[in-house]
């Protein structure tokens, strides 16, 4: 039955993988209701489809060097790092990515157990599972690992069924050792909202909550006011709102919400988002109770937005929106405690130091976080003595990749499957 299952997901992701890239692509897009899976783009408002990919299957297992499609150039440290002797950075995220491949890959498998064809009528719901990822660059890294991941973990074949990654051109540039530069636009550039769907029909939108390219309208920069909203007119439901690079319906239901405050605010701030966020957020949508179709309309309209192939007449009504918040990570700059300190950063305090003792963001955020209490998992980052694997060359915030962020985008997949 395992086999016969493994076999049958090798056939399906045997069919090439489209990647459409789209590049500026209108907001009035991803307004119009669609179904998604008709993948009805308008061309007219694609400025620039470079290629349909057809990936050739990698023949050894994970990412590296730009060799998976969602990668940023500029997280990619053995790209940026090339030719120079300033290599410490990208050996050792490497060798963290090699020590946890197989760990990754029995995460990853997982989803080919789910073949959506053999699902039963109590866990099809399970199977079609919608996760909305709010945050900014720090929790785009762990999207792009996930998608990554999916796409290269097993030999020869790749979980991802859809992506929707619609590369920003032109995206700014930074330069690594020796003035090496980012790729400034297209595909390994840059994008801020993307999404991807995997073979079991798991769907991961991520949208920036402060926006890109310093355009906060570009992400959804009112997020917490919006799902606020949203608690209140869907009677404890939460949707996707208008900003995913797929479009979803406008009544979507949000099965898992991934959020993270991530280091743009002061601390002070931070403590409203998560103060919002928890009392806002996260402790109502724990109080919904379960899927019962009398009370609850999580169920009401639900039905008809689903018809169509799936046969929505068996379907299970959604259960209640899960939270999982993910701490933000530890930044290691040269200073104190290792965060930006404004006004103050000489060129000595802008390079990373390996360790540090205590992370503000996050001890704030555990403080303040009660996993069953104001939110159903809290995924600690856990990375204080990360501080050589960051990207460096000023850069003490984001992690190379592969490295660290793959660690924790694991967890969090595990996390998501168990939902
Ligand atoms: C990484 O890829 C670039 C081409 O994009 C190549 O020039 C370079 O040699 C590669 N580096 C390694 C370590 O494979
Ligand atoms: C993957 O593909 C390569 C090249 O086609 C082949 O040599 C290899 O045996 C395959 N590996 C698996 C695990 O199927
Ligand atoms: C939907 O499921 C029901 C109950 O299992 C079954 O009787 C029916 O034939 C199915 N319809 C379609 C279109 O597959
Ligand atoms: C950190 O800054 C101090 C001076 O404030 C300097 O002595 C030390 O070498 C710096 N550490 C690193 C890793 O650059």
């Amino acid at each position: 039955m395992v086999s016969s299952s493994y076999r049958r997901a090798i056939l399906q992701s045997a069919v090439l993988v489209t990647i459409v890239f789209l590049i500026h692509m209108s907001h009035d897009l991803s307004n119009n209701n669609d179904n998604i899976y008709n993948n009805n783009l308008d061309t007219h408002e694609i400025k620039s489809i470079s290629s349909t990919v057809t990936e050739s299957m990698p023949t050894t297992n994970g990412y590296s060097n730009l060799s998976c499609p969602f990668e940023m150039s500029k997280f990619s440290c053995i790209y940026m790092h090339q030719g120079v002797n300033h290599q410490v950075a990208a050996h050792a995220s490497m060798d963290y990515y090699r020590q946890h491949l197989e760990m990754i890959g029995e995460t990853f498998r997982q989803v080919l157990f789910e073949d959506s064809h053999t699902t039963t009528t109590t866990t099809r719901r399970s199977n079609k599972r919608r996760i909305l990822l709010s945050g900014d660059s720090l929790l785009r890294q762990i999207f792009i690992s996930i998608a990554c991941n999916a796409h290269s973990i097993l030999p020869n074949t790749t979980l991802i069924q859809d992506a929707v990654i619609p590369w920003q051109d032109p995206w700014p540039i930074v330069y690594g050792p020796n003035n090496f530069p980012s790729i400034g636009g297209g595909v390994h550039g840059g994008f801020g909202s993307a999404s991807i769907r995997l073979v079991n029909g798991m769907e991961l939108h991520y949208v920036p909550h402060r926006g890109y390219n310093s355009d906060p309208t570009a992400g959804e920069p009112m997020i917490i006011q919006r799902l606020k909203e949203d608690i209140a007119n869907y009677n404890g439901r939460i949707t996707f709102g208008t900003k995913t690079a797929m479009p979803l319906s406008i009544d979507d239901h949000v099965d898992v919400l991934v959020f993270q405050v991530g280091i743009h605010y002061g601390l002070g701030e931070s403590k409203t988002v998560l103060n919002h966020f928890a009392n806002w957020i996260s402790r109502p949508l724990m109080s919904v109770t379960g899927n019962n179709k009398d009370n609850n309309i999580l169920h009401d309209g639900y039905e008809t937005l689903h018809g169509g192939n799936n046969n929505d007449s068996i379907e299970q009504p959604p259960s209640r929106t899960r939270t999982i918040y993910i701490t933000t990570p530890s930044q290691h700059f040269n200073t104190t405690n290792g965060q930006w300190e404004i006004m103050s950063m000489t060129p000595q305090s802008k390079k990373c130091i390996p360790g540090i003792t205590s992370n503000p963001r996050a001890d704030q955020e555990k403080k303040m976080l009660k996993p069953g209490v104001n939110g159903d998992v809290l995924l600690d980052y856990d990375d204080l003595q990360f501080g050589t694997m960051h990207v460096q060359y000023g850069d003490c915030s984001h992690y190379c990749m592969p490295g660290v962020p793959d660690g924790v985008a694991t967890r969090l997949m595990q996390e998501l499957l168990l939902v």
